[in-house]
């Protein structure tokens, strides 16, 4: 009992110490795909993009770090035993938590539904994970999904990332949202990539993304920090049909104007990571 406690005990000096020291040096890059709001299509968006760089024979490795309401294993059709949380717990090694799905080059660690967590204050934990991820230097992306909304764990991923994707529909609750996640971001993060979900046209997602830098500028937000729109993605049936299915929709209908504005983004989201 006594050895279990010191050994949970020197866990977390060792846990605490890593966190406070600067990002490993990798060649695993860190795209942390965010929202304000749910439901807007993040994991789905997540899924098939990377898909998509796993495809261009790049190793990806996605993190579903969405607290709550992990189903990116769904989407990946893939029944995880283990889960992000059995590394955290101490129970297996960040190895053993790494699934294979039936997608070359493309890995997840799974996330837990429904878990709870007795105190915030262990959203720390998450940057020793991703800390870990990249120390493995054996992925050339690491591509999390995190939960919706701006709880301590969605900050946590967020303080660790430089190269930050946020999702949005056009909604005027998810808009509001996304400008408090710009407001948040630009204190101390250089730049945004935007994209929009569920929206007819580029235009739009253009024209809304310029509104919310305008509405940046005239509130005074950091004039150094960047919103870089990066594309739009329409509503799509087949979205939601190869969801349910549990395949992936880029790989299912590949010739869909959604599925050519997916592709769009990961080579304009490659330019600027
Ligand atoms: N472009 C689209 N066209 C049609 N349906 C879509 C599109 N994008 C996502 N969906 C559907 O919207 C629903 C919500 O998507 P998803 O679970 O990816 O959202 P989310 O932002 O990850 O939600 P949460 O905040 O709960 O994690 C799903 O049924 C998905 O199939
Ligand atoms: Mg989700």
């Amino acid at each position: 009992m006594l050895d279990v406690k010191l050994s949970q005990a020197e866990k977390l000096i060792n846990l605490t110490s890593k966190a406070n020291d600067n990002l490993t040096i990798s060649k695993t890059k860190l795209l942390t795909i965010t929202s304000g709001k749910g439901g807007v299509g993040k994991s789905t968006f997540t899924a098939n993009f990377a898909y998509i760089l796993s495809q261009k024979g790049l190793k990806v490795l996605v993190l579903d770090a969405d607290i709550g309401l992990a189903n990116m294993q769904v989407l990946f059709d893939v029944k995880p035993v283990v889960t992000l949380f059995d590394y955290i717990n101490g129970h297996k090694k960040l190895k053993e938590v790494i699934v294979e799905t039936k997608y070359q080059n493309l890995s997840l660690i799974a996330g837990k539904s429904g878990y709870q967590y007795g105190s915030n204050s262990n959203s720390f934990i998450f940057s020793r994970l991703v800390e870990d991820i990249l120390e493995l230097n054996y992925y050339d992306i690491l591509i999390v999904d995190t939960g919706a909304g701006l709880n301590d764990y969605v900050k946590e991923f967020l303080k660790v990332s430089t190269n930050i994707l946020a999702i949005t529909s056009t909604d005027p609750s998810a808009l509001t949202d996304v400008y408090s996640l710009i407001k948040m971001l630009a204190i101390d993060k250089k730049s945004l990539m935007l994209c929009f979900n569920h929206t007819k046209n580029d235009l739009i997602g253009e024209t809304i993304s310029n509104s919310l830098v305008n509405l940046a500028k005239k509130n005074r937000l950091k004039s150094e920090f960047v919103i870089k729109y990066i594309g739009s993605v329409p509503s799509s049936e087949n979205i939601t049909r190869a969801a349910r299915a549990r395949k992936i929709f880029v790989n299912e209908f590949r010739q869909e104007e959604a599925a050519h504005k997916l592709q769009n983004i990961v080579d304009s989201v490659l330019k600027n990571i």
